[in-house]
């Protein structure tokens, strides 16, 4: 499905599944959609760019009817080297956007279009220590920029502070209508000071899935957000 253009514009909060219970990943996921949720947050890791080793392509096609039923969208993040070699196999599997790190793609323009190609919405990912100089010319060819606020490869870590001034400097020269995402450590005490800071769509793992119902943690993190700014 295409991801529609006033999404990339709307404060979303985009639950990761990486802290889900995946013995019951479809139940959580129902759960979340319930909840009002339009994007899940999928995120992939090859043991290669970052330590961790999660999931592919047979995960998001099981989720992705699920949540294409309710109105929602898989939104993954590609945490890989060459992910040029698996954007095809994603696209089949019904990710509606898809994210590449800027430290994994040589050719980024090639890449970002490809994934536009493939009827995707495109990200461009950075690390928390890469200057925001590195997305170049990109933010002419994506639809959204993924800013990590913690080291890539694990849920649970804290929240890198100095990506608050980042966010900042990214909205003023990202186009508007381009979605500006943050992930890591996103949680109940900082994610008014992230929306503030420009940034609009968030990125939950353990904040929605670590304990407690995520339901109730869904719209505490949804009503924080909708809040003005
Ligand atoms: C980290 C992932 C994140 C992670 C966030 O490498 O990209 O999406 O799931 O988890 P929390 O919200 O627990 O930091
Ligand atoms: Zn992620």
């Amino acid at each position: 499905m295409t991801l529609p253009a006033e999404l990339l514009q709307q404060r979303l909060l985009a639950p990761s599944i990486l802290s889900a219970d995946f013995s019951r990943l479809g139940e959580e996921v129902a759960t979340v959609l319930a909840a009002g949720v339009r994007l899940i947050h999928v995120d992939v890791m090859d043991g290669h760019f970052v330590p961790n080793i999660t999931i592919g392509p047979p995960v998001v096609a099981s989720l992705a009817p699920l949540v294409h039923e309710a109105g929602a969208f898989v939104d993954a993040h590609l945490m890989i080297n060459e992910p040029d070699r698996y954007l095809e196999a994603f696209g089949r599997a019904g990710a509606d956007g898809l994210s590449v790190h800027v430290e994994a793609c040589p050719h980024l323009h090639r890449t970002l279009t490809r994934i536009r190609e493939l009827g995707m919405r495109a990200g461009v990912a950075l690390n928390p220590a890469t200057d925001l100089a590195l997305l170049g010319e990109a933010v002419l060819f994506c639809d959204y920029v993924l800013v990590m606020s913690v080291n890539p490869g694990f849920g649970g870590q804290t929240f890198i502070p100095e990506s608050l001034d980042k966010i900042r400097r990214l909205r003023a020269l990202l186009p508007a209508q381009a979605a500006l995402e943050v992930d890591g450590g996103v949680d109940r005490g900082n994610i008014v000071r992230l929306r503030d800071a420009g940034a609009n769509w968030f990125v939950a793992g353990s904040a929605v899935f670590g304990g407690g119902d995520a339901r109730v943690q869904v719209s505490v993190l949804q009503e924080l957000i909708a809040g003005a700014a």
